[in-house]
């Protein structure tokens, strides 16, 4: 759990009131609102939610495992990994501030709070890095200004090193 002036970063549950979240991505508040609960049941991701006092969800995000193929990471990094055809990651599913509350840090506060949790959780079951799919160019900056780099096959998706966390986390 992570606080910020009266708000909480936990897993989502059935008290979370999410019925008014809106982020300007309708896909993003549809997937919250319908389908989270379900990925979670099923195991194949885990929501976490900001929510204030009232329970009411504020921000989400989601993760999840995943592989990368060697082939689509930067020459330099593969000439540093064993040659496997897959590496293990940590996916960033989704990431969403509701509107009202865009542009006061709290996507920061959402995203190091991901961060710290994939971290924790590598020391436990490796994982190379932390990967994303943004949705459009304006999402891809804002990963981009986080320190996330393009993978060279696919300009949306983007990823930062587990070692480059570990020494955020120092
Ligand atoms: C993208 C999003 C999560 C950012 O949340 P936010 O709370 O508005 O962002 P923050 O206030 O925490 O911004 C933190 C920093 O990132 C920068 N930033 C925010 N959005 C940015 C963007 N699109 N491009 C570049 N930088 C961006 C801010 O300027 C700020 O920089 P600073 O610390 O130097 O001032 C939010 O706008 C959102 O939910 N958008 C709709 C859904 C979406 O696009 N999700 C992305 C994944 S698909």
């Amino acid at each position: 759990m992570h606080d910020r002036d009266g708000y909480r970063i936990e897993v989502l549950d059935s008290s979370h009131d999410r019925d008014q979240f809106q982020c300007g991505v309708k896909v993003l508040d549809e997937y919250l609102q319908r389908r989270a609960g379900q990925d979670a049941g099923r195991r194949v991701a885990v929501p976490y939610v900001l929510v204030d006092e009232a329970s009411t969800v504020c921000g989400f995000y989601t993760l999840s495992q995943l592989a990368v193929r060697l082939v689509d990471l930067p020459q330099g990094m593969v000439e540093r990994l064993p040659r496997y055809p897959l590496v293990p990651a940590t996916l960033l599913g989704r990431l969403g501030v509701d509107r009202r509350l865009q542009g006061q840090g709290f996507g920061q506060l959402l995203l190091v709070d991901a961060l710290r949790r994939s971290h924790a959780a590598s020391q436990e079951v490796a994982s190379f890095a932390i990967v994303t799919e943004a949705k459009d160019e304006e999402s891809a900056g804002f990963y981009v200004a986080h320190g996330f780099c393009r993978l060279a096959s696919r300009e949306r998706t983007l990823f930062l090193p587990m070692a480059t966390v570990a020494r955020l986390f120092a």
